[in-house]
């Protein structure tokens, strides 16, 4: 989502929820009406992968909008929504919009709903850099398992489509106003990271929706770095294709805010030095746990074997 706040509704009694911020008052969905990086691609996916006169369903549907892009073309739409608030939000927005009466807004938890017929197309935006916080891959591992059940074998299109989760060393100037302080931030990916990144991303996961879905992540890997700089700090980038327009050769991709969590012991890095990152989170989990795990170890500078000793070691 483009929701990186943990700002929760106080509707809710589950505790876990609202630290996780799965829980998102309506005041705070007009930030993910307006972010055009968001919208945009959702729209233009929508578009290109709902069939006309087609079945949909949205899990987690908040004010209704992708639901209603969907209606568009789609005969029928089911949007599930747990949220009560968000669920009389949405019918009375939908109510308000042409093709509205196409959508069928369900208060449901999207970890156990089916629709009552099969679909060609899910829509699932309960995403968060990373996979953390928020449960996008539990709920469509759950979906996919009871789908195959009740419909039989083939699933549906999912939007998004595939998503790639990675990891950059990078340089960031945590000083606020004179301030030292080395917090969590997000920032938009961009042009503007070039000369603080010093190597290229390490992509530590590609999630397909039509597969298995990942509920776990560790990774245990070196990098070498590329150029010099004080490295503080790893950023999660996570770059949603929502659709792939084959015949076109592109994608439509949603690359959301990077998460740059600061390490524990900065380190000064040369060109070629490597350092080994470790870390390992459940999806879903908190931004918390996903910091605790993460270390950050310089390597001892490799020497280069030659390859005539090398050879002769071999032999
Ligand atoms: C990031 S928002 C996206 C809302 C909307 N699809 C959009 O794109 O504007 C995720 C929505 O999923 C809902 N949600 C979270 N967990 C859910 C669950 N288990 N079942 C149904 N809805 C859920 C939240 O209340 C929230 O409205």
């Amino acid at each position: 989502m483009g929701c990186e706040t943990g700002m929760t509704s106080s509707a809710d009694e589950r505790p876990e929820e609202h630290l996780l911020g799965q829980y998102i008052p309506l005041h705070y969905h007009f930030n993910m009406l307006r972010d055009e990086s968001r919208m945009r691609p959702f729209r233009e996916a929508i578009e290109l992968t709902v069939p006309l006169g087609g079945t949909v369903l949205e899990l987690g549907g908040g004010t209704g909008v992708l639901s209603w892009f969907a209606a568009q073309q789609a005969r029928k739409v089911y949007c599930v929504e747990r949220n009560p608030a968000l669920v009389r939000a949405a019918r009375s927005f939908l109510e308000q919009n042409t093709h509205g009466d196409r959508v069928a807004v369900v208060q449901a938890d999207a970890i156990t709903y089916l629709p009552p017929e099969p679909v060609d197309v899910v829509i699932c935006e309960m995403l968060h850099v990373g996979m953390i916080r928020e449960k996008q891959l539990e709920i469509l591992a759950s979906f996919q398992e009871r789908y195959r059940r009740t419909f039989g074998p083939r699933l549906p299109k999912f939007i998004p489509d595939t998503t790639l989760l990675a990891i950059q060393p990078i340089e960031q100037d945590f000083c606020f106003h004179g301030y030292h302080a080395p917090v969590p931030m997000f920032d938009p990916a961009g042009p503007h990271m070039a000369d603080r990144c010093l190597a290229d991303p390490h992509i530590y996961s590609t999630i397909d929706y039509r597969s298995e879905l990942p509920l776990e992540f560790a990774v245990d890997t070196r990098l070498t770095m590329q150029r010099r700089g004080q490295f503080n700090a790893v950023s999660f980038l996570t770059n949603n294709f929502l659709a792939f327009l084959l015949n076109e050769q592109r994608a439509v991709q949603w690359m959301m805010n990077q998460l740059i969590l600061p390490i524990a012991e900065p380190m000064e890095v040369l060109a070629g030095d490597s350092v080994a990152i470790q870390f390992a989170y459940r999806a879903g989990c908190s931004l918390e746990s996903l910091q605790e795990s993460l270390l950050v170890t310089p390597m001892p500078h490799a020497i280069p074997i030659q390859p005539h000793l090398a050879q002769r070691r071999a032999a």
